[in-house]
């Protein structure tokens, strides 16, 4: 619906995302940074894509290869060689304003926006009918930020910044957001008009909203409530807020969803995952990437799930899994390590100080404890007794083991690969098997035990 709708009006997006972020006090670029498992920038693409933008244009500048290569190629760029300013930034991107339409810019350096409210903020513009329209808000401490100065009749005048203000204009408390809508044309001649005499020597982006003011064209500043979505993250402690904010908006959605979750201060759940009502997630857990989970799952204490399916009444406890897929009423851990291609089936058991990599383990199959299993294939109902390792790599190349449905793999048992385990066959304890065990045989592979009568008599 939102979407449908911004299409019909074509909207581009400018992301800002060329400055160093020298308060980050780092070798990454400030939109590099993460907040829970997604950098800056991702979540701004994301709004924008979330409201159909028609196209979007990344102004990369600092360490350009390395942001283009974290964010890839859903967007194009233009590049910023020199940092001279957020005005500088848009004006690398002249070819993508084009003489049509309008087009939003926002900051990579404010993770929390939302694609509602831009929805919101494009309605205003649409509906008052500016060529240019700001997003303002009120914040108790506004250091750092642009001051809105308006006159005594509450009318627009011009955006300040810190560096820039009188004592006067400094205590104002309503601040620039950083997002604007312009009118293509409009801000294209606005962009031509600007000058760098500022305490910075910048180009501001923030003194287009005067020029078109003056020029006589109608300019709009909407008040936002949120403050919380407009933060700008300019340092390791900006950072730490957002990630805050977020966590508490992220974990409210879920809990408004009916989903449990224990303690939402200590649980860190990622925007693009997603949880079924009933589940339960205690303390200290950790959900990443595209993760989905079912309902009627218990998840944690202590558990880190990136990028995996979870299906229905799963129960995993202090387990680290990645890129795995886990199938009903399975449960894993404690202490488990699920890696990628890890594709357990219904009501497995995955216990304590087990690895599993690259292998279909099949329905009502046990590994209970101390195993790991690489490249493997293993059928139903198999049981793995404690310390089975599949040898699956010999230096130079992986090799796949096969064991088929009821095989009993006694403990200790070293499976040399390639190699296949028949259907009801059993290894005995201690066995290294290199060669292939038919159905329904036991297969010994170790020496016979030997016992020396009296031996400690003659010592
Ligand atoms: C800017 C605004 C300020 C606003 C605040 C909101 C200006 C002049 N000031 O200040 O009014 O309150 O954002 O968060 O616009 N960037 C470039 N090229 C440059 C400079 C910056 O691409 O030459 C990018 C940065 O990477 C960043 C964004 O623009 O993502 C904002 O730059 P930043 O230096 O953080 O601006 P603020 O000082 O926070
Ligand atoms: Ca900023």
């Amino acid at each position: 619906m939102i979407m449908r709708w911004i299409m019909n009006k074509k909207l581009k997006v400018i992301i800002l995302a060329a400055g160093q972020g020298t308060r980050m006090k780092s070798k990454v670029p400030k939109v590099l940074h993460k907040v829970l498992d997604k950098t800056m920038l991702d979540y701004v693409i994301d709004a924008s894509l979330k409201v159909g933008a028609e196209d979007i244009c990344v102004v990369v500048g600092h360490k350009s290869m390395l942001v283009k290569k974290m964010i890839g190629d859903r967007v194009k760029y233009a590049l910023q060689k020199e940092q001279l300013g957020t005005g500088h930034a848009v004006m690398q991107a002249g070819d993508f304003i084009g003489d049509e339409g309008s087009v939003l810019v926002l900051c990579g350096d404010t993770p929390l926006i939302k694609a509602e409210t831009i929805k919101e903020i494009f309605s205003y513009h649409t509906e008052h009918a500016d060529s240019a329209t700001s997003v303002s808000f009120i914040k108790e401490d506004p250091t750092g930020y642009g001051r809105v100065i308006r006159s005594s009749e509450g009318e627009f005048l011009r955006i300040v910044e810190q560096k820039d203000g009188t004592p006067e204009e400094l205590a104002v408390k309503e601040v620039n957001s950083g997002v604007y809508i312009f009118e293509a044309k409009v801000l294209k001649e606005a962009l031509s008009n600007l000058s760098s005499s500022n305490a910075q020597g910048e180009y501001y982006l923030t003194d287009t909203m005067e020029i078109i003011k003056n020029s006589g064209e109608p300019v709009g500043v909407m008040t936002a409530k949120d403050e919380n979505e407009f933060l700008g993250v300019n340092s390791k402690l900006d950072l730490s807020v957002a990630t805050k904010a977020l966590v508490k908006r992220i974990n409210e959605y879920h809990m408004l969803n009916g989903v449990t979750i224990t303690n939402p201060e200590n649980t860190y759940i990622g925007q693009d995952v997603s949880i079924e009502a009933d589940t339960i997630i205690l303390p200290g857990t950790t959900l990443e990437g595209k993760t989905v989970i079912g309902t009627d799952c218990v998840i944690g204490p202590n558990t880190q799930i990136v990028s995996s399916e979870i299906k229905d009444g799963v129960n995993i406890k202090m387990s680290v899994l990645m890129n795995a897929y886990v199938d009903n009423y399975t449960t894993v851990g404690p202490f488990a390590y699920l890696r990628p291609g890890a594709n357990i089936g219904e009501h497995v058991r995955i216990g304590d100080f087990v690895e599993i990599k690259n292998s279909n383990i099949d329905d009502g199959t046990k590994v209970s404890h101390l195993t790991y299993v690489g490249d493997s294939d293993v059928g139903k109902n198999v049981n793995f007794g404690c310390g089975t390792v599949t040898a699956n790599y010999d230096g130079v190349h992986k090799y796949r083991t096969t064991i088929k449905d009821n095989a009993f793999i006694g403990c200790n048992t070293n499976l040399v690969a390639p190699v296949t385990v028949g259907e009801n066959a059993v290894t005995a304890a201690g066995s290294t098997i290199n060669n292939d065990v038919p159905p329904h045989a036991l297969s010994i592979a170790r020496k016979r035990q030997v016992n020396i009568d009296g031996w400690m008599d003659k010592k």
